[in-house]
C-alpha cells in the first residue's frame, strides 16, 4: 500500500476518491444468507465523487469506473493508496460512559461466582453505579475519551451510548451531559447516539420498591433526561429476571412514546421472558443480547422490522452460548452486531474482534457480519443523522479506510484487527 495522499485546493466543495483497493458499498440484500462479497457490492477499480453540503455532511455523488468520461469534476483527489473503503462501521450497542473497574469481580466468574451471584451481592451493575455516582461530568468524561479514541481507530464511525450507571435523576442526566461534551470532543470522527437507560436495574435505595423506581422512571427521570439531551434518540429496558418485567417495561414503553423515543430492549440475556415478543409488538427499533431466545422468537423478528443485535463479546466474557444468530440471518431477521462495551459483560472497545467472534463462534458469514456493522446497525439506530450505513449515491457519505488491501483479511487477523486510516476525516469529510 502506498501513503494516502490528499492533493487539491480548500475549500473542497467536490471531492474524488480514488486508489481504493477493493471499495465495498454494503448495498445488497439486508436480509437473508451472504456468502459472496459481490452480494454485499465489492468493487474495485472504481473512483467515488463526494459532495459537501449545506447542512455541513457529505454525500455520495458519483461511483464508477476510474477514468470514465462521466465523472463529475472534482476539486480535489484523495488517493487511498490501495486501502479498503468501506461505509464507517457502527457500535450499534455500547455502555460506554462509566467510572471505575470490575476487573476483581471478573476474576471472581472466572473461579466459579455467577453473573447473578456477584449482583445479589451487591456487586455487579450496582458496583459501578457507586462509582458513576461519585463522578463528576469531566471525570466520566476523561474515563470515557480514550474508549472512544479506541473505537475510531479501528474505523467506527457511530457509537451509540447508553446512559443506566446513574439510576437517579442528577446522575442519568450527568451521564448525559458528559456524553454532549465528548459528542463535541470528537466531532468530525465519530457520531455519539444516546440512548436514555435509567431502566437498566433496580437501584439499592428502591430494592424493596421496584414499583416505586419504574414510576419515578415514568414520571421524572425519563422526561428530564429528554429535556436535557436534544440530541437523545432511544430509550432502553433490562427485560430480565431481577431487574424489569414486561409489565413494568410496557410503562416505559408508554412514556417514551409519549416523549417521541423509540424502545430498544435488553432481551433473553440469561432468561427468556417473552421480552422479543413485547418489544415487537412495540414497534421496538431493536432487541439486544438474545442469549436464550427460543426458536419461537426467531419468526417473529423475521417478520418484524425490529433489528436483533447479536452481542457475541458478551458471550465470551460471561462464557455463555452464542445468540442464535445464524439462525436469526437464515430465518430472514435484521440481525447486527456490536461489543456491548462495558464494565461487567463485555469490557472491550474492539468492534473487529466482535466482528471476528460473531463468525467464528456464532457462525454468521464474514458477508453477514460486515452488514450487520453497516446498514442493519443503521438501522437499528434508526439511520442517524440520515446515515443509512452503506455507501450509495444520493445518500450521505460516511466511510471508513481501512489499512488492508483486501477485505478478506479483515476477519483473518485474529485479535489484530486493522487501523484505520485518518486520511478521510484529518481532510474534514466526517
Ligand atoms: O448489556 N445487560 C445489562 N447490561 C449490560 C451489563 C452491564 C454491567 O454488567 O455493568 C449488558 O450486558
Ligand atoms: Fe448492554
Amino acid at each position: 500500500m502506498r501513503e494516502p495522499r490528499l492533493t487539491g485546493p480548500l475549500p473542497r466543495r467536490r471531492v474524488r476518491l480514488t486508489g481504493a483497493g477493493h471499495v465495498l458499498t454494503c448495498t445488497g440484500p439486508e436480509r437473508g444468507p451472504l456468502t459472496s462479497w459481490e452480494q454485499l457490492g465489492r468493487h474495485t477499480g472504481v473512483d467515488l465523487v463526494i459532495r459537501h453540503e449545506l447542512w455541513g455532511g457529505w454525500q455520495l455523488e458519483w461511483l464508477g469506473p476510474t477514468g470514465s468520461a462521466e465523472q463529475p469534476h472534482a476539486d480535489a483527489t484523495i488517493d487511498l493508496g490501495g486501502r479498503l473503503l468501506l461505509p464507517g462501521l457502527i457500535d450499534c450497542h455500547t455502555h460506554v460512559v462509566f467510572a471505575g473497574d470490575r476487573s476483581g469481580e471478573f476474576v471472581q466468574r472466572l473461579n466459579g461466582k455467577s453473573y447473578g451471584e456477584i449482583a445479589a451481592a451487591g456487586g455487579g451493575i450496582l458496583h459501578t453505579v457507586a462509582k458513576t455516582r461519585a463522578a463528576s461530568v469531566p471525570e466520566l468524561v476523561e474515563a470515557a475519551a480514550p474508549r472512544l479514541q479506541q473505537m475510531a481507530e479501528w474505523g467506527v464511525r457511530v457509537v451509540e451510548c447508553k446512559t443506566g450507571y446513574g439510576l437517579e435523576l442528577a446522575s442519568e442526566v450527568k451521564i448525559l451531559q458528559a456524553i454532549a461534551v465528548l459528542r463535541q470532543r470528537f466531532a468530525g470522527q465519530l457520531r455519539l447516539v444516546s440512548t436514555a437507560m435509567p431502566a437498566h436495574a433496580i437501584p439499592p435505595e428502591f430494592k424493596a420498591n421496584p414499583e416505586g423506581y419504574v414510576a419515578l422512571v415514568c414520571e421524572q427521570i425519563l422526561p428530564a433526561m429528554r429535556a436535557a439531551d436534544p440530541e437523545l434518540a432511544f430509550v432502553d429496558v433490562f427485560v430480565e429476571k431481577g431487574y424489569f418485567t414486561v409489565e413494568q417495561a410496557e410503562k416505559i414503553a408508554k412514556v417514551a412514546d409519549a416523549l417521541g423515543l423509540p424502545m430498544k430492549a435488553h432481551v433473553d440475556e440469561f432468561a427468556d421472558l417473552d421480552g422479543v415478543q413485547w418489544a415487537v409488538e412495540q414497534g421496538a427499533a431493536s432487541v439486544e443480547h438474545l442469549l436464550q431466545t427460543a426458536s419461537k422468537s426467531l419468526e417473529i423478528l423475521a417478520k418484524s422490522d425490529t433489528v436483533a443485535v447479536g452481542l457475541p463479546l458478551t458471550s465470551v466474557f460471561l462464557r455463555e452460548p452464542y445468540a442464535p444468530l445464524r439462525q436469526l440471518v437464515d430465518a430472514g431477521a435484521l440481525v447486527a452486531v456490536a461489543t456491548d462495551c462495558n464494565p461487567g459483560s463485555a469490557m472491550t472497545t474492539n468492534l473487529v474482534l466482535a466482528m471476528q467472534m460473531a463468525v467464528l463462534g456464532a457462525k454468521l458469514s464474514p458477508q453477514e457480519v460486515l452488514r450487520g456493522v453497516t446498514r442493519c446497525a443503521a438501522l437499528a439506530l434508526r439511520e442517524p443523522g440520515g446515515y443509512t450505513g452503506r455507501l450509495k449515491v444520493g445518500e450521505p457519505f460516511v466511510a471508513t479506510t481501512l489499512d488492508l488491501d483486501g477485505v478478506d483479511r479483515l476477519f483473518y487477523e485474529l485479535g489484530v484487527g486493522p487501523r484505520a486510516s485518518q486520511v478521510l476525516t484529518e481532510a474534514g469529510i466526517a
